[in-house]
């Protein structure tokens, strides 16, 4: 196996806010990956800083009365602690506000700038004028254009979900110091996205195959057809007073955060080659073989895939090799919330004793290689960590181990070539043909075989689409691991763990310990098992990184990497007394966690959801959606579902796949351009009964306003728009 070089990084979490369990889905995945990896002998670096620079930063630091430079130390600190509590462990963690994230900023602005590719422009934007300062987005409240709903955000309402433009909000007032903002110019820089450079190259890195499916789609979607170009400019600066970094011949004007926070990934890393003698160019430049991956939220892919690619390919750096985004986690099926109590940090999590590894545990239960959002339900949590790891995995060592310890003096023993046919199958190993059919489980026998397969690339590539099949084997876990298919290996693995549970209930160890006669066949028993148990937990370290540690003590072994699978315990190899390794979680923990969730709020809490978190990036990205996880029935109510009647459809100038449809819901009519142009002829339409969604906020197209959206089944071949039985009327609700 040849070695590869990687270097990995989870996005850098902002230094206003405490790590919450939304956050450690990201940074465990990235952590259980980058383990996976590091076990199998390959160079790994995984680098993270925290993102420093930007206006709530500074004004957090103002408010608490003290520098954004102390501000960013201490959190950095807390972050630290609470990554570390959930034995997430890094490389390098830094900082963007170090002299390497200037340094390499400032290097990959000015060649951009070479390039001919930064340009400026005067822009008009709303500005405090009593605390003297531009306000993003997120600082201008008002009164909603729509709603009349008081204290709205700048970029849309709460209470009835329409979007707009802070320049739309009535009696628009400043969150900073209550002033009213005026309007204001000043010249901005920008990075030219929009020139044939960046198009073209973002075009052919994007459809090269490797990004996940609904990344390249949203791609696919941002950059517009081949004859469109979508893409706008994007304005790289901002003015004093700001915390970050000052561009070099333009005193008073700013990096916006999001230029020099990916660049931290560079910072990061380049300290960490300074201080361990690792070379910083044979992984960032243009021709290097080493690999790059950005593990992210969905929500902050526009900046990894096309912003960042583009920034490194014109200042003549590598790009990534991939971007991995996951979705988001939701708690009990609903958004994390304060008042439900389940908005919780990684410090009160881990402060109510409760153990990190049940957590990374259940998230590597549920995440795969998608952007879906992953659900965190406390009950099924519960549950699922009780019966796999106390119920299943540790129950094998705790039948066992003691025998070994009070009755053969903590030695161990021979196998039989029936136990050595039993252990293999627990490794996940091919059996060889001799093997007697006697020393297999049916079912066991049927994985092995397909196993014996060795598996093509295009095999792998099956395994992670489809749900039906895990094979369990050695072979397909690396695989799954390898493909961040986390939920399909654990369950690949359990199979082995029952496979291995099979053994222990058919032998019964307990009751061979009755007969002095069959001491040598609890000696052997007792033997394979703990072989077992040390394979299993080789399968399960990346993600118990503690409890393998305490099972290494335990069994008096050194670190286990994967190569070890090919080995077992030589006999006479003497192991220590068991002690206690996974205690089950009592739905009390729960509960008090819940509980102190709920009383412990602090005001300064971000707020995860995803309308903030729009306000939080400081900019109107694009949503990502994704299917849901489930969703309450409180959510579903929220839509407002209308039987309309089609009065009148017809083709709209310019637009390949829309029709503009006219629609009765009987207090009203609406205008909806819905995308079934190529299904349905406009003349057979007018007159039909349909579906709409009455409540979805209005959107400006180029064509004119939608103010709703129909209802049509697809799956990329037909589309079949939705129609209610004989009998319904326009404007009957649909509940
Ligand atoms: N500072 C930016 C990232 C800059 S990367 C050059 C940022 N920070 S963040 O603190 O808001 O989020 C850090 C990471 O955590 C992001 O990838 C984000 O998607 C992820 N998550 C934050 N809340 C989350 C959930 N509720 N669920 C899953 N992931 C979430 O974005
Ligand atoms: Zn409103």
């Amino acid at each position: 196996m040849s070695k590869r070089k990687i270097l990995v990084t989870s996005a850098l979490p902002y230094a206003n806010g405490s790590i919450h369990l939304g956050h450690l889905v990201e940074y465990i995945q990235t952590d259980i990956w980058v383990r996976f990896q590091k076990m199998q002998g390959h160079e790994v670096y995984y680098v993270c800083a925290d993102d420093t620079h930007g206006t709530p930063i500074m004004l957090r630091a103002e408010k608490e009365g003290i520098t954004p430079e102390a501000l960013i130390v201490r959190v950095q600190k807390e972050h630290e602690r609470d990554f570390a509590g959930f034995h997430v462990e890094f490389d390098n963690y830094y900082t963007t506000h170090s002299p390497e994230t200037r340094h390499y900023s400032e290097d990959i602005y000015g060649k951009l700038k070479t390039a001919g590719l930064i340009t400026s422009r005067a822009v008009e934007q709303f500005y405090d004028p009593v605390k003297q300062m531009f306000l993003p987005d997120r600082f201008i409240k008002g009164e909603c254009p729509k709603c009349g709903a008081k204290d709205q955000y700048g970029d849309n309402c709460e209470a009835c979900g329409a979007a707009y433009a802070p320049t739309d909000l009535k009696n628009p007032y400043s969150a900073v110091s209550g002033a009213v903002p005026i309007k204001k110019a000043s010249e901005h820089f920008f990075f030219k996205l929009s020139d044939s450079r960046c198009v073209d190259f973002l075009r052919a890195w994007t459809t090269s195959g490797t990004l996940q499916t609904e990344a390249a789609n949203k791609m696919r979607e941002w950059l517009g057809e081949a004859d469109e170009n979508k893409l706008s400019d994007w304005d790289i600066s901002r003015d004093a007073p700001y915390f970050g970094f000052e561009i070099p011949d333009a005193p008073g004007k700013y990096f916006y955060v999001w230029l020099d926070a990916p660049v931290g990934y560079m910072g990061s890393f380049r300290k960490l080659c300074d201080d361990k003698g690792i070379d910083f160019d044979e992984f960032w430049r243009k021709d290097s073989t080493a690999e790059l991956y950005h593990f992210i939220g969905k929500d902050i892919l526009y900046f990894h895939a096309l912003f960042w690619p583009a920034m490194l390919e014109n200042a003549g750096y590598r790009t990534p090799t991939n971007i991995y985004a996951h979705g988001f986690l939701t708690v009990n099926g609903e958004k994390m919330s304060k008042s439900r109590g389940t908005f919780i940090t990684a410090e009160s999590y881990l402060q109510q004793g409760l153990n990190p590894e049940w957590l990374r545990y259940y998230y590597a239960a549920k995440l795969n290689a998608t952007m879906e959002d992953i659900d965190l339900n406390l009950e099924d949590f519960t549950a699922r960590v009780n019966s796999d790891l106390v119920g299943k995995y540790v129950n094998i060592a705790s039948r066992c181990l003691g025998f070994i310890t009070k009755r053969f003096n903590g030695k161990l023993g021979k196998m039989t070539d029936g136990d050595i046919g039993w252990l293999r199958q627990v490794k996940g190993q091919e059996l060889p043909e001799s093997f007697n059919a006697a020393w297999t489980r049916p079912e066991i026998e049927v994985a092995a075989s397909a196993v014996s397969r060795s598996l093509s690339a295009k095999d792998k590539k099956e395994i992670s689409n489809d749900e039906s099949v895990v094979i369990a084997s050695r072979k397909t876990i690396e695989q799954l691991y390898d493909n961040r298919e986390f939920g399909k290996a654990t369950r690949a693995i359990m199979q082995l763990v029952d496979t291995a549970n099979v053994y222990v209930d058919r032998e019964k160890p307990w009751e061979l310990a009755n007969d002095p006669a069959k001491s040598q066949r609890l000696h052997e028993v007792c033997t394979t098992a703990i072989n077992m148990f040390r394979a299993l937990t080789i399968f399960l370290k990346p993600v118990l990184p503690a409890t393998a540690e305490k099972i290494e003590q335990l069994l008096n072994t050194p670190k286990l990497d994967w190569s070890h699978l090919e080995t077992d315990f030589h006999e006479n190899h003497e192991i220590n007394p068991y002690s206690h390794l996974i205690t089950r979680i009592d739905p009390k923990q729960i509960a008090a966690l819940v509980e102190v969730s709920t009383a412990s709020l602090k005001p300064t809490a971000p707020q995860p959801h995803s309308q903030q978190r729009h306000a939080q990036h400081q900019e109107n990205i694009v949503e990502t959606t994704t299917q849901p996880a489930t969703i309450s029935i409180d959510n579903f109510s929220k839509i407002d579902l209308r039987v309309a009647r089609i009065v009148n459809a017809e083709l709209v100038e310019g637009a390949d796949k829309l029709l503009k449809l006219t629609l009765d819901i009987g207090t009203e009519q609406r205008t909806v351009f819905a995308g079934i142009k190529s299904a349905y002829d406009p003349e057979k339409l007018k007159g039909r009964l349909t579906v709409m969604v009455a409540n979805l906020a209005p959107r400006k197209m180029k064509f004119g306003l939608s103010e709703g959206m129909v209802l049509a089944a697809g799956d990329g071949n037909g589309l079949y728009l939705l129609g209610p039985d004989e009998g319904a009327q326009p404007g009957m609700r649909i509940k």
